[in-house]
This record gives structure tokens, C-alpha cells and sequence, in this order.
């Protein structure tokens, strides 16, 4: 997690006083692009004059662009966008909702996706060739999906199949991976599940074979098998990808079910049970509801548990009263302002650095940027993924949409 992100009180003054400043002490608010301390780490190629724009200058500039682009352009956003994007995305939703919209707007030429590389590269496989999906800003990936590099899960496959028949053993990645290794389960039997419905697609998994090898997050790998009754302790085992046959014995990754990678969410890492106690104290009638890429002691201590959709509406569909919240900020911060005159108090867990890093470097210089090339008859920022990997990751991101 980079620490680039400015320190300082976020919005104390919106909670109720009796809460702790615990909304989140990093400063979410956009500046211009030219002024955030590790921008030229993120993608020096913008041109210099979007370095210095205001957000209300980008705002016009986008809204402009995207009037003349009309019907020709959706954009998307994930929930963990900043706000200044969320403003413009036609769509907005957890990486499961995102896909599904790609998957049916055939009727527009771009696609301009708010979110990270591995959510626009799905989108391209589900969309026409035809159609342009766009990345605001090419460095806008994910530390989770990078922990499984494709070299590793094939080296790592030929390995397991020394010792287990791996005609029996489903590979499961989760969405946030790369194309290549969605391709990979797709042409081994497997399928990719995303946090919002892990649950039916390991479930799916054990009906095809007796092992799954789940990667790249081995939280929602673990939290998902004891869901279905898997006992983590003795019928899981982590697999580590830099150590000889994952660093387990060969009877351990036979006795094993489900085989988790050790990848995990750099934000939803952070989240403790401590938190929740805290939480608990100064609120005793808190719901706490957490992300399923939290670590299972986070998990078993929360109130529910689910995907960044699953969270929105359990609080929206709840009574009034106060929900901490093991997510990332963005989302946090818009639900409170949304439910805020319901009587519910909406807060993070992590008072300290709890913004996806890699989320929010699609600043809106970058999309206003993409939305201005666009409405000039320019496709920059194009994310392609080549036929033979595009081939083999729609069946897999196919047997995901099919299965819920
Ligand atoms: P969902 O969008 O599936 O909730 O996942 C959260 C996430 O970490 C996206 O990277
Ligand atoms: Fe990746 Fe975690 Fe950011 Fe999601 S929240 S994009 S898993 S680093």
C-alpha cells in the first residue's frame, strides 16, 4: 500500500460528536493531478495541461467531452472510485456488477471503465472487438492481482500435478487477477468467482472435482470454504508460490480441499478484530459488516459479511443506528452521506489509511484526458486483451455469470 496519500483529518466535522474521528485521517478530496506527491510514478504521459486543473474545471471538461460523445460512451465506476468520478459513471457497482454491465451494453462504442486494470480487461473479453474498453490511467492496477504472477500459477500447477490428479482439482481465480490467468482455469475446467458470489462458484467447483486451487486472495479462498463447512485448519492449506511445491508437504496438499494462494488485499488487510472491539465499546448497538477479503478472525467477529454491493445495501435495507464498516473509504464515506438522514452513522474501521491506492489514481485529469481524446475521434488508453487469452478467459468469466 503506498503511503502517498495525504494525512490529516477526513471529515470529523459530518459525524455525530460522539463518534471518534475514525471516518478515515487520509484526505480523500481531489487536488490537481500536479500537485499529488507520487503522480509521476502513476502514468507521466498526461498531457502537462490536465496537470494543473481544478476539480471544477474537470468537471466541465468531462461533462462537455462526454455530451458530445452522447449515447456512443458509457463509463463505469467501481464503488471505491473517488467522487468526483462516481459523478460521471453511467453505472456504478461492486467487480460482479461491473462485468454484468459490460456484458450487455453492446449498443456503445466505449467503454470507459473507472476502476483497476484487471476490471477493464474483463470488460474488454465480455465486449466486441468492436468496442473500445479505456482505462483512465494505465497504472491504475492492484497489488492483489499482481501477488499472482501467471508464471508462478503454471510453475505451481505442473508441480501439484506430481502429486495429485489435477483432472480433479478446479482452479478458481478471482477476479482480480490478470486476462492470462483467467484464460489459464478457463482452459483447465475452472472458473472465476468475484466476492459477491464466491460462495456459489466453489460451491459449483465441488460438484467437477474434489480439490479446488484458489488464488490470487487467500481471505475470501479461506472465508468462502468455511462458509460451505471446509474447516480451514485441516482441510486448507496456504499455498506459497515461492517456495517449493508451496512450501507443504505432499501429503498436506493431498489432504487439502482448497488450496489458497498467499495473495491478499492490501486494504482489507488492515482491518483487526481490535477495531471491532473499539467499535463495540463506544457503540454498543454498532453493526459491524465487513468485505470477505478481511481476514477470517475479522470476518467470524463481524455482523455480516460481503461483497462492497452486499455492504451498500445491508446498510441501506438497515434500521437507523450506527454501522462500522471494514471497507474501503470511498464507498464508506458515500454511504453515510447517503443514509446520513435516515439516522444511521456510517464509519471505517481503519482510521489510517484505509483509500485503495491503486483505485484512486484514475483522477479526474485522467478521465476528462481519455473523455476529450475520445470526442476528438482518439481512442487512447485502450486496454486489448489478445484472441487466444481472450478466448479461454470469456469461458471462464462466462461460467461465472452463468453460475449466479
Ligand atoms: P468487489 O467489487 O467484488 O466487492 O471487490 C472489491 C475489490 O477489492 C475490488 O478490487
Ligand atoms: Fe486490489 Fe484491494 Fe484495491 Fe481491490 S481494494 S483493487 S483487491 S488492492
Amino acid at each position: 500500500m503506498s503511503t502517498t496519500l495525504v494525512p490529516t483529518s477526513y471529515v470529523p466535522e459530518r459525524l455525530p460528536p460522539n463518534l471518534p474521528n475514525e471516518a478515515c485521517e487520509t484526505d480523500i478530496a481531489t487536488i490537481p493531478l500536479v500537485a499529488e506527491p507520487h503522480r509521476p510514478d502513476w502514468q507521466p504521459e498526461i498531457p502537462d495541461a490536465y496537470l494543473d486543473l481544478g476539480p471544477d474545471e474537470l468537471r466541465e471538461r468531462i461533462a462537455e467531452a462526454r455530451a458530445r460523445l452522447g449515447e456512443r460512451l458509457v463509463i463505469l465506476g467501481h464503488h471505491y472510485q473517488r467522487d468526483d468520478i462516481i459523478e460521471f459513471a453511467d453505472f456504478r457497482g461492486d467487480s460482479f456488477k461491473l462485468a454484468q454491465q459490460a456484458a450487455n451494453r453492446g449498443d456503445a462504442d466505449f467503454i470507459i471503465f473507472c476502476g483497476v486494470h484487471f476490471m477493464a480487461e474483463s470488460a474488454d473479453i465480455l465486449t466486441t472487438p468492436q468496442q473500445a474498453v479505456i482505462l483512465p490511467n494505465l497504472a491504475a492496477g492492484c497489488s492483489m492481482a499482481d501477488m499472482a504472477q501467471p508464471d508462478d500459477v503454471y510453475a505451481s500447477w505442473d508441480e501439484l500435478t506430481e502429486v495429485v490428479d489435477t483432472s480433479r482439482v478446479v482452479p478458481i481465480t478471482y477476479m482480480n487477477s490478470a486476462a492470462s490467468l483467467k484464460a489459464f482455469v478457463g482452459r483447465n475446467g475452472g472458473a472465476v468467482c468475484t466476492s459477491s458470489n464466491a460462495d456459489a462458484v466453489l460451491a459449483w467447483a465441488f460438484e467437477r472435482g474434489d480439490q479446488v486451487l484458489f488464488f490470487p486472495d487467500q481471505h475470501l479462498g479461506r472465508n468462502t470454504a468455511k462458509r460451505l463447512g471446509i474447516d480451514p485448519r485441516s482441510e486448507t492449506a496456504v499455498w506459497n508460490p515461492n517456495k517449493a511445491l508451496g512450501g507443504l508437504r505432499a501429503e498436506r496438499v493431498r489432504d487439502s480441499r482448497v488450496l489458497l494462494w498467499q495473495g491478499h488485499c492490501s486494504v482489507h488487510i488492515r482491518f483487526r478484530t481490535d477495531q471491532i472491539e473499539r467499535a463495540r465499546e463506544q457503540h454498543p448497538d454498532c453493526r459491524v459488516v465487513v468485505h470477505p477479503e478481511c481476514p477470517e478472525p475479522v470476518v467470524d467477529a463481524a455482523d455480516a459479511v460481503g461483497s462492497t454491493e452486499f455492504i451498500i445495501n445491508y446498510v441501506r435495507n438497515g434500521p437507523p443506528g450506527v454501522y462500522a464498516v471494514g471497507t474501503e473509504i470511498n464507498l464508506v464515506h458515500r454511504l453515510h452521506e447517503e443514509v446520513a438522514h435516515e439516522g444511521k452513522t456510517v464509519f471505517c474501521l481503519d482510521p489510517v489509511i484505509c483509500p485503495c491506492a491503486t483505485m484512486y489514481r484514475v483522477h479526474p485529469a485522467y478521465l476528462a484526458w481519455v473523455t476529450e481524446e475520445l470526442a476528438a475521434g482518439r481512442v487512447v488508453n485502450r486496454i486489448s486483451v489478445e484472441d487466444e487469452t481472450r478466448r479461454w478467459a470469456r469461458v471462464a468469466l462466462e461460467r461465472m455469470l452463468e453460475i449466479v
